[in-house]
This record gives C-alpha cells, sequence and structure tokens, in this order.
C-alpha cells in the first residue's frame, strides 16, 4: 500500500500528539480511505466557527437569523439518511453466540474483507478530519478517549457540542494511553477534480455500522446522520462500552440520569431507561408543575449512563456525553420549557423546517407558521400539510447543543465521581396493557420488568412505526454482546452489591403512553410526570403507602398520587393504570417468544420469575 507521505499527502501530525499507536492508525487510515488532506480538530471556538462557516459555504449547512437564534445552524440530510439503520448495524465478535440473537452478527474477518474495499479510497476529493475525544470527564477514572476519523465536517462539529473534543484529550492520551479508534466515511469520494454536488454526502445504498468488540474498534460506512455517525454515542459510549462493562464488572446503559430534590431538601438521584423517542430527555429536563412548590429536577444527562460500582457499595453514574442530541417535534415550551430554553443559541439543528424570518419551526412547537421551507427544501403550507401530509420536520428531526445551555443542569454533572443513584426505572411506549406506574418487590423482578419491556417502535430507527417489539432495557440496538449475558450481568451485579450490606437502588417501571378509545393519550406527561416520580421518592424514604400488590409488582392507588394542580379523575387514573387479565395473558405470550430467542444462557431466575407472575395472573 502507498504511504500517504508518498502519494503527496502530509500528516501534519501536531507536535503535541505524542502517541506512537494513534500516529500510526492514522497514517494507516489515510493511505486506505485516501483524502485529500488531513485536518486535526484541536476543539477551539475559533475552528467551531471555521468549520461551521465551511458547511454554509458548501450548503450542508444554513446560518440562522442571528436575532432570532444567534450562532445557530440548520442542516438539512440526504432523504436516504435520517435516522440510525438497526439492520445494518453489525456486532462483529469471534462467536456468534456472543453477539447473540438480538444483533446482526458478521464474522470479524469476513466484515473486514467486505469493508476493504469500500473505504479503498472512500475519502477522495474530502478532508479526513481527526476528532480527538473524551467520553466523560477529561482524565476522570471512569472516563475513556475515543478518536474518530471522518471525511465529515458536520460531524466535527456535532463531536465539539457532544463530547469533550480537542487537543487536551492528547494530553490525557500521553506517549501510550488508550483509545477506542473509530472510523467514519460519508461512502461518497469524489473523482479526480470533482466538485462536491451534493449538500448532504452520503452513500444511498450501502450503509455499514461495523463494531469489533474483542478489539474495541468502530467501523462506519455511507452515513452521516446521527447515531451512525457521531460515533461517541451509540457505537461506542453503549455498544462497545457495554461489552467493556460485562467484562470489567460495570454497566454502559440507555439512561437519563437526573437529580430530585425534595421539599424537605434531600436529593436522590435516578437513572431512566426509555427506548429512542420516548421521552428521556423530557424526563430528564422535567420542571415541577403547581403544587409541587418545594420540588427541584436536575438533569444529570439525558441518554447514556455510566454506571460503576464504587466502595461505598453504591453504584455512581455520570453522563458520558457533554451534549444533547434530542428529538425536535412535539418539544415546545409547554412539555419542555427547559428545553426550548437551551435551543435559545449555539444550536444546530437537523432536519426541521427552517421559517420565512430565518427561523426554525417543527410539528408541534408552536402555532405553524403561514409558509416555511420544509426539511427537503420544499414550500411548505398548513394547506399543503392538510391536503399532501407533508411534514415540514422529519419526525426524527434533531437538535444538538451543549449541555452547558440547559437551565436545569445539575451541578454535579460534570463531576468526575458521578452521582449515587438511588432508584432505576424503565418505561416502554404502550398504548395498551402496562399500567403507569409499577414498582418491583426485588432486584431479579426488576430485572425481568426491564429484560421483558415492549415498546412502539419510533422514527428513530429506520423501518416500520408504531409497532411493539420487545425492547429489553431500552437496549435492543445498543447492547454490544448477547442479550441473555446482559440480562446475567444485571442480576450478578445485583448479587454482587446485595452481598456486601448495600441497600439495592429501587427498580421502577412506567408507562406514559396509554391511549383511550379515540387514541388518544390520557395520561397528561410531562411535567405531571413529577406525581409519579414523588411517589417513587416518598417510597424509597418509605412514606408513600404502598397501594395496591399485583401479579407483577406493586402499584399506587388514585388515592396514592398528590393531585393538587392537575384534574384527574379516578376514572382516568383507572384508563391508565388498569391490568387488563386478557391483554396479559397475551404479554406473557410475547415475555415467552423473547424467552425463546433468548434461551441460550437465560438466568433460571428469570424463567422463574416468569412462572411465579403466570400463576399470580391466573389466581
Ligand atoms: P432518544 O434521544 O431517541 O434516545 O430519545 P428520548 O427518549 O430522549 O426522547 P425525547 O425525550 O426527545 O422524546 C421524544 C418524544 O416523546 C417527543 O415527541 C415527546 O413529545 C414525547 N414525550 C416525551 N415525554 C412524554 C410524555 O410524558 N408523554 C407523552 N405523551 N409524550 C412524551
Ligand atoms: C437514539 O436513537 O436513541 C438516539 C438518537 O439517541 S441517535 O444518536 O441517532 O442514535
Ligand atoms: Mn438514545
Amino acid at each position: 500500500m502507498n504511504s500517504p507521505v508518498m502519494q503527496g499527502l502530509a500528516l501534519n501530525t501536531p507536535s503535541h500528539v505524542k502517541n506512537a499507536r494513534l500516529v500510526a492508525w492514522v497514517a494507516d487510515m489515510a493511505a486506505l480511505c485516501q483524502p485529500d488532506h488531513i485536518v486535526w480538530c484541536d476543539g477551539s471556538d475559533e475552528e467551531y466557527a471555521r468549520l461551521c462557516q465551511q458547511l454554509v459555504d458548501a450548503g450542508t449547512m444554513k446560518r440562522l437569523n442571528p436575532v432570532k437564534r444567534p450562532n445557530s445552524f440548520l442542516a438539512c440530510s440526504d432523504p436516504s439518511d435520517v435516522a440510525r439503520v438497526e439492520d445494518r448495524t453489525f456486532i462483529c465478535s469471534e462467536k456468534q453466540e456472543d453477539a447473540g440473537p438480538t444483533n446482526n452478527w458478521k464474522a470479524p474477518a469476513e466484515m473486514r474483507a467486505t469493508l476493504q474495499p469500500l473505504f479503498e479510497g472512500c475519502m477522495r476529493g474530502r478532508t479526513m478530519y481527526v476528532i480527538p475525544f473524551s467520553m466523560g470527564p477529561l482524565g476522570s477514572p471512569i472516563a475513556h478517549i475515543g478518536v474518530e476519523l471522518s471525511d465529515s465536517a458536520y460531524v466535527a462539529v456535532n463531536m465539539k457540542l457532544m463530547t469533550r473534543m480537542g487537543k487536551a484529550v492528547f494530553d490525557v492520551l500521553g506517549t501510550d494511553g488508550e483509545f477506542v479508534p473509530c472510523v467514519h466515511t460519508v461512502g461518497a469520494p469524489l473523482a479526480e477534480g470533482e466538485k462536491d454536488q451534493n449538500a448532504w454526502p452520503c452513500n444511498p445504498t450501502t450503509k455499514y455500522i461495523v463494531h469489533y468488540p474483542e478489539t474495541r474498534e468502530i467501523w462506519s460506512y455511507g452515513s452521516g446522520y446521527g447515531g451512525n455517525a457521531l460515533l461517541g454515542k451509540k457505537c461506542f459510549a453503549l455498544r462497545i462500552a457495554s461489552t467493556m462493562g460485562k467484562q470489567q464488572g460495570w454497566l454502559a446503559e440507555h439512561m437519563l440520569i437526573l437529580g430530585v430534590t425534595n421539599p424537605e431538601g434531600r436529593k436522590y438521584h435516578v437513572a431512566a431507561a426509555f427506548p429512542s423517542a420516548c421521552g428521556k430527555t423530557n424526563f430528564a429536563m422535567l420542571i415541577p408543575p403547581k403544587g409541587f412548590e418545594g420540588w427541584k429536577v436536575t438533569t444529570i444527562g439525558d441518554d447514556i449512563a455510566w454506571i460503576k460500582p464504587h466502595a461505598d457499595g453504591r453504584l455512581y453514574a455520570i453522563n458520558p456525553e457533554a451534549g444533547y442530541f434530542g428529538v425536535a417535534p412535539g418539544t415546545n415550551s409547554l412539555t419542555n420549557p427547559n428545553c426550548m430554553a437551551s435551543l435559545d443559541r449555539d444550536v444546530i439543528f437537523t432536519n426541521v423546517a427552517l421559517t420565512d424570518d430565518g427561523d426554525v419551526w417543527w410539528e408541534g412547537m408552536s402555532e405553524a407558521p403561514a409558509h416555511a421551507i420544509d426539511w427537503q427544501g420544499k414550500d411548505w403550507t398548513p394547506q399543503i400539510a392538510k391536503e399532501t401530509g407533508a411534514k415540514a420536520a422529519h419526525p426524527n428531526a434533531r437538535f444538538t447543543v451543549a449541555a452547558t445551555n440547559n437551565p436545569a443542569l445539575d451541578p454535579a454533572w460534570d463531576d468526575p465521581a458521578g452521582v449515587p443513584i438511588d432508584a432505576f426505572i424503565f418505561g416502554g411506549r404502550r398504548s395498551t396493557t402496562v399500567p403507569l406506574v409499577t414498582e418491583a418487590r426485588n432486584w431479579t423482578e426488576g430485572v425481568y420488568m426491564a429484560a421483558t419491556m415492549g415498546s412502539e417502535t419510533t422514527a428513530a430507527a429506520f423501518g416500520a412505526q408504531g409497532v411493539v417489539r420487545r425492547d429489553p432495557f431500552a437496549m435492543l440496538p445498543f447492547t454490544g454482546y448477547n442479550m441473555s449475558d446482559y440480562f446475567q450481568h444485571w442480576l450478578d451485579l445485583g448479587q454482587k452489591l446485595a452481598s456486601q450490606g448495600a441497600k439495592l437502588p429501587g427498580i421502577f417501571c412506567v408507562n406514559w403512553f396509554r391511549k383511550d378509545e379515540a387514541g388518544k393519550f390520557v395520561w397528561p406527561g410531562f411535567g405531571e410526570n413529577m406525581r409519579v416520580l414523588k411517589w417513587m421518592i416518598d417510597r424509597l424514604e418509605g412514606r408513600a403507602q404502598q397501594g395496591t400488590e399485583h401479579a407483577f409488582g406493586v402499584s399506587p392507588r388514585y388515592e396514592d398520587i398528590q393531585w393538587n394542580g392537575l384534574e384527574f379523575s379516578a376514572e382516568q387514573y383507572r384508563t391508565v393504570t388498569h391490568i387488563d387479565r386478557a391483554a396479559w395473558a397475551k404479554e406473557m405470550e410475547l415475555h415467552g417468544e423473547l424467552f425463546t430467542q433468548l434461551a441460550h444462557h437465560l438466568p433460571q431466575e428469570l424463567q422463574d420469575t416468569k412462572a411465579q407472575i403466570e400463576k399470580r395472573l391466573a389466581a
């Protein structure tokens, strides 16, 4: 193979980069991908401004009205590249059973043979950005470093907002520090002298999101969007990190982390796993409603938690990210005022609509503008929407913003030690069957509830939407190893903590999404979710009434919830909490199907728990 230097390409390695493995890897990848230029990102504000301007000049981003939305941009993607591609995502462990039945698997050698010709020359005519980043506070014992090579400047600027990105990472890496190598290309090389015709280059037909867990490598081809391309997020912080956690005794989870302080001033920390586009960002930024004076909620993270057992016997969590890549549609100043305030300035919006005054709009944000340019660049009016169903914003339109923009940011969000977790919450999107809230009576029952969680699919992933599927721990697309081994890891961790005499976090299961016969959500949700959170905190303190004990746990009665400030009748409450025996018989069949699929290594305790629930349901 020609070395890039031989081809006349300068590696431009900055003098402060002293990690020999890194330099050698960049040289190898440059020789393989054959970019025209290499840029080592320093993470500075100047660099961010320069790359944003470059993206504006290339037509990838538009600068928004600087009065209405200072220092903010809109990027619109290729219509073929709007969400994660789960069917193109692979876990390439040596043994297929280590990827397990829920992951797409290819043998590493076979996958490497497939990718080699695709990556050869894949960056021709483009610039390769070397993007060093830390997941977690720089130098924290819980943090880990990655370096992403990408031919997308859009990825580079997003990584600046989403991670601790820049020069200081090289200092932490030193001469022989470890990093996870992440290679990303949009898979759209240019011919000699060809000008890029695409504002959003990608490969419309060929996409591969590939993980090699044993060698801790990530290779991503063909997409420039979100979790497919910002490799620190789902690829590293969940898929690779979950395998690291399994080996090293910790957890990498698809969870928000929040702090909640009660009127007595006692503070608790809760980590909650909801599937993609099912309310993590909303819950993490919750503002307590009327009637909850004295309660306070603060955000540590909105998407990912790294959780490690501490010498004091408790679990401590950090948010490995430094920004939010959140769902825009449905977000407004009533449902999530903290989020809206976070978006006042310094934001990159992707696939929302552009208003005539140079601002952004999406469905559910506010009253519709009389005219806008939709995410595909077409004229959009409420009339057109009515006639054709055209959406101004793509349903998976997102914003990228630094965590420091969030007015509810917890003072400990950046603490290298993390925060102690008092409770875990698991919640799917279910229009029927699953009640508003259930407390597990013990760790195993909690793991069972999380493992068997179902949720209706959303626009966050390419494919059919609104279909109920099992999404264990909200980790179906993100567990980097065998799902049954993952269940076992959770059970083992609980047992280990309990054997040390620690009080285990409580485990709760929620569903904000039950609908009535007319198809309307019955539970008001958003800030009103505080009412459920309060019941949980009171339970942790041993104050709240247990309520009713039923087949799979404990739920509050109507009178166990604090209602002041909200009109919500006992009948409405019944609609969101009723346990329908026939529906649950069907639900248990679906649990059974999941367990059949996961039979290899499925923990016996979960089978036993299922049998006990079925017995109680039949009684
Ligand atoms: P990812 O970033 O994809 O992992 O998703 P997320 O879980 O952070 O999703 P997010 O909080 O952005 O929620 C996405 C959608 O859920 C939006 O359309 C919200 O309007 C809706 N949503 C959030 N909370 C609630 C709630 O309490 N009730 C109802 N009905 N909808 C909600
Ligand atoms: C999710 O889909 O869960 C996300 C968005 O958080 S993405 O980063 O695109 O995966
Ligand atoms: Mn997510």
